[in-house]
């Protein structure tokens, strides 16, 4: 159609106009839509492979081998050829593994020490208080959202009613283990980044409070041999830190300090860290903490905040705004981006802030007592 043509133009107008008609470019682009929402709705199928592969040891047999036929995978799992293909077949679709010939499957070669058990970079830790409390919790978002309080409770047994988040977490031993592994699996290589970053040689104690088996205290205490601390956590958590402790050979200098947050008196020290614990309590329950952590620091002390962060428009990342959620249905408080938390440190008195960002999603806000 000719724009000088007054007929043509009056054609492209009114077609227009006419309903359900589209160009090609608004077509593209509610296809694209589509396509990114339907990646979204199967979006809990994909982490349900990554969950159940991880559970069967399929990922583990991966991780060891050069290639895996589907008669291998079957012996070692005692499934059926058929039904193990379909796993691995998704697995192949989400891109975890790859598939050769009609029978033989391998692991690309960067996946594999994220799923070789006792690995230092093994990853699975991670999955498995995820699909065995959060994943269930999410159907109770929508009461999360309209009560503004944590679900968690809906999953407990009836004794736990009424408790305290960490009483659930905390219920039985294997609950224990599986919720401190994946605490250890989420800091442990974050930490030894940030402790690269920020100067500790000035400091001579270290607390950590709800250090839980010590993944900022050991990171820290390994870089800085002048420095000694303790992790200050609930009674339950001291075997867990004790076994860590041993391991990386700090018996000398790092210590257990059993007791409650609220409740007790903190031990002295220059340097207090807390690691993922604003984010687990209301802003009121948590600048009690920073208060009181201010009290006890001489001038010059600092604290040390480790925590997922927003970006400062505050509308991602993916996985700050995905645990803020978790949050919510599991404990009690929020994320924040930077900002915010230099507001609060400053409201409680601190000053020089500093933020120091890992390669991973935990980043570290530092503030000084003047
Ligand atoms: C989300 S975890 C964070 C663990 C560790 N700081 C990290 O960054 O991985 C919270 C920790 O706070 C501890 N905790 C919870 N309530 C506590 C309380 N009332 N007093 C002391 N520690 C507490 C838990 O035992 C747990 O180790």
């Amino acid at each position: 159609v000719s724009p000088t043509d007054p007929f043509g133009d009056e054609l492209v107008e009114q077609l227009k106009g006419i309903k359900g008609i589209m160009t090609q470019e608004k077509y593209t682009s509610i296809k694209s839509a589509e396509n990114h929402v339907e990646s979204l709705m199967y979006g809990f199928m994909a982490s349900s492979v990554l969950f159940v592969g991880e559970e069967l040891g399929v990922f583990d047999i991966f991780a060891k081998s050069c290639s895996v036929t589907l008669q291998e995978a079957a012996m070692l799992t005692n499934i059926s050829e058929n039904q193990i293909e379909r796993l691995m077949i998704a697995a192949c679709s989400i891109g975890l593994i790859q598939r050769h010939d009609q029978h033989t499957f391998s692991m690309p070669e960067n996946m594999k020490p994220l799923f070789l058990k006792n690995g230092s970079h093994y990853y699975g830790t991670n999955f498995k208080h995820y699909s065995s409390q959060t994943a269930p919790l999410f159907q109770f978002l929508p009461e999360a959202l309209k009560e503004g309080k944590n679900q968690w409770h809906r999953l407990a047994s009836k004794e736990e009613d009424n408790a305290t988040p960490f009483a659930d977490v905390y219920s039985s031993e294997e609950k224990t283990q599986v919720f401190l592994d994946s605490m250890w699996g989420l800091g442990y290589q974050c930490s030894k980044e940030l402790v690269e970053q920020f100067d500790m040689f000035r400091f001579s104690k270290l607390i950590d409070l709800g250090g839980a088996s010590g993944s900022f205290l050991i990171a820290a205490a390994e870089k800085y041999t002048n420095l000694s601390g303790s992790v200050f956590d609930l009674q339950v958590v001291e075997p867990h830190f004790e076994r860590k402790r041993k391991e990386h050979d700090l018996v000398d200098r790092l210590s257990f300090c059993a007791g409650d947050l609220f409740q007790d008196s903190f031990p002295e020290a220059d340097l207090y860290s807390l690691g993922y614990i604003l984010s687990d309590w209301s802003t009121e329950k948590g600048n009690q903490i920073l208060q009181k952590i201010y009290d006890h620091l001489p001038t010059g002390g600092a604290v040390i905040i480790l925590e997922k962060l927003f970006n400062d428009k505050k509308d991602g990342p993916v996985n700050t705004a995905m645990m803020n959620l978790v949050m919510l249905l599991e404990m009690e408080g929020q994320h924040h981006t930077t900002n915010e938390y230099f507001q609060r440190l400053d409201g409680v008195g601190f000053s020089d802030m500093k933020c120091y960002r890992s390669n991973g999603e935990k980043h570290m806000i530092v503030g000084f007592k003047p």
